[in-house]
């Protein structure tokens, strides 16, 4: 079975079909290139959903993964093991915070972030602080509590009845605060939502969540499963808006590709979950841990931060120029870092522009419906971009 064709059909003879996926295999990467089965080329602009923050095969990445497979894979939470606790103390010098617990997946640090904010009211005699604010157009993971804060009504329908939230405006302050009540645990919100539309938080929300949050003693969360390690120009999304929240979800571009998530928590938090209240058997693995701290590591020492900062700025510019040249199709650009989004006018399909890309060799997901997204690996070269952005203009322009 190793045509493209077999593959495809057992894919769709086997596979639950909860996805969309075209009839395509792909077999190998490199850097930010793809190639399927039968050889031919992609540019990859969305990296696995902000997931390969080195690209395909990094050489650091892949020998610290063999490595370490050769030496210990799993060994469960019993015990300590030298990469989870580098790693954790690498985290939590990163993002000031105080200490990290581990986990395989986005929606899983998300699921312990929300288990904290409850478990702290209810250890400090606030039993009735159950409630979460959270934003429309949010995501936070579809595990039925991160469903609940998850403010986007199509993915929660049918699985009700969810945790009791509240979902406001993004961006709304005025609607936070008339939200907010005694039976309310926490505001849970992402310094740019990802899947929402690639929105930045409007100035100075972040800071007005944090003043309103702290005055009113709940919780601010941060979702940086998309945001995080690097995306935005700074190691944290919240960071570029200089605020801190009093707990962090990290996972994503964590592992470069290897599945890793993280909570991390300030002082005030740590004995909200007590052992035995909250775990995870693969959380915290020797080999998740090793490939975290071989992408920290090649993070620091090539300087990626900068990076990202100038070609995420380069990349914002020639989105913007698009925009400009296509107006029929293209209503503006938004984003932050190597968070970006080119935002197709109303009417436009833009699944259906995706797709044409796709037929051409460049790689982008929708965000929000209305959105191109581009999140490459945070390593991906400039002429690459250059390339891709040439087929965008040429798709965009055939559509004009
Ligand atoms: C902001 C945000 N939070 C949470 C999640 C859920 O992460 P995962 O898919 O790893 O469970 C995502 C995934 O797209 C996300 O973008």
């Amino acid at each position: 079975m190793s045509n493209t064709s077999e593959l495809v059909q057992v894919a769709k003879a086997s596979l639950y079909p909860n996805y969309r996926q075209p009839d395509l295999v792909f077999g190998h990467g490199r850097g930010a290139e793809l190639f399927d089965l039968d050889g031919k080329r992609y540019i990859d602009l969305f990296a696995g959903i902000a997931v390969s923050t080195l690209g395909h095969a990094h050489p650091r990445l892949v020998a610290a993964i063999s490595e370490q497979a050769g030496k210990l894979l799993h060994l469960s939470n019993y015990y300590y093991n030298e990469p989870n606790v580098v790693l954790a103390e690498r985290l939590c010098r990163l993002t000031n915070m105080e200490r990290g617990f581990f986990c395989s997946s986005g929606t899983e640090a998300i699921e312990a972030m929300l288990k904290l904010a409850r478990r702290h009211f209810w250890a400090n005699a606030q039993q009735q602080r159950v409630r979460v604010i959270a934003f429309n157009k949010a995501f936070h993971g579809r595990t039925l509590g991160a469903l609940a804060a998850t403010g986007q009504p199509s993915y929660q329908e049918g699985f009700g009845p969810l945790s009791p939230t509240t979902h406001v405006a993004y961006g709304d302050l005025d609607a936070v605060k008339a939200a907010m009540g005694d039976d309310v645990c926490a505001v849970i919100v992402e310094a740019v939502q990802g899947e929402g539309g690639v929105t930045p938080a409007p100035e100075g929300f972040l800071q007005g969540l944090r003043d309103l949050t702290t005055e009113a003693g709940v919780l601010l969360l941060g979702d940086e499963v998309q945001t995080g390690v690097g995306r935005c120009g700074t190691f944290l999304g919240f960071q570029s808006f200089g605020v801190e929240p009093d707990a962090i979800a990290l996972a994503k571009g964590l592992g470069g590709g290897v599945p890793i998530g993280a909570m991390l928590c300030k002082p005030f938090l740590i004995n909200a979950l007590p052992p035995g209240s909250h775990g995870s058997t693969f959380g915290g693995s020797p080999l998740a841990s090793a490939a975290a701290n071989a992408v920290l590591d090649v993070m620091q020492e090539t300087d990626l931060l900068k990076h990202v900062s100038e070609v995420g700025a380069y990349l914002a510019q020639q989105l913007a120029g698009l925009a400009e040249k296509h107006p029929k199709i293209a209503a503006g650009a938004r984003g932050r870092g190597l968070l970006q989004a080119l935002v197709l006018q109303e009417g436009v399909d833009a699944r259906a522009v995706v797709e044409q890309l796709r037929d051409k060799g460049v790689l982008v997901t929708v965000a929000g419906g209305v959105a191109l997204r581009f999140t490459p690996p945070l390593n991906v070269e400039r002429a690459l971009l250059d390339e891709a952005l040439n087929v965008v203009d040429e798709v965009l322009g055939g559509l004009s």
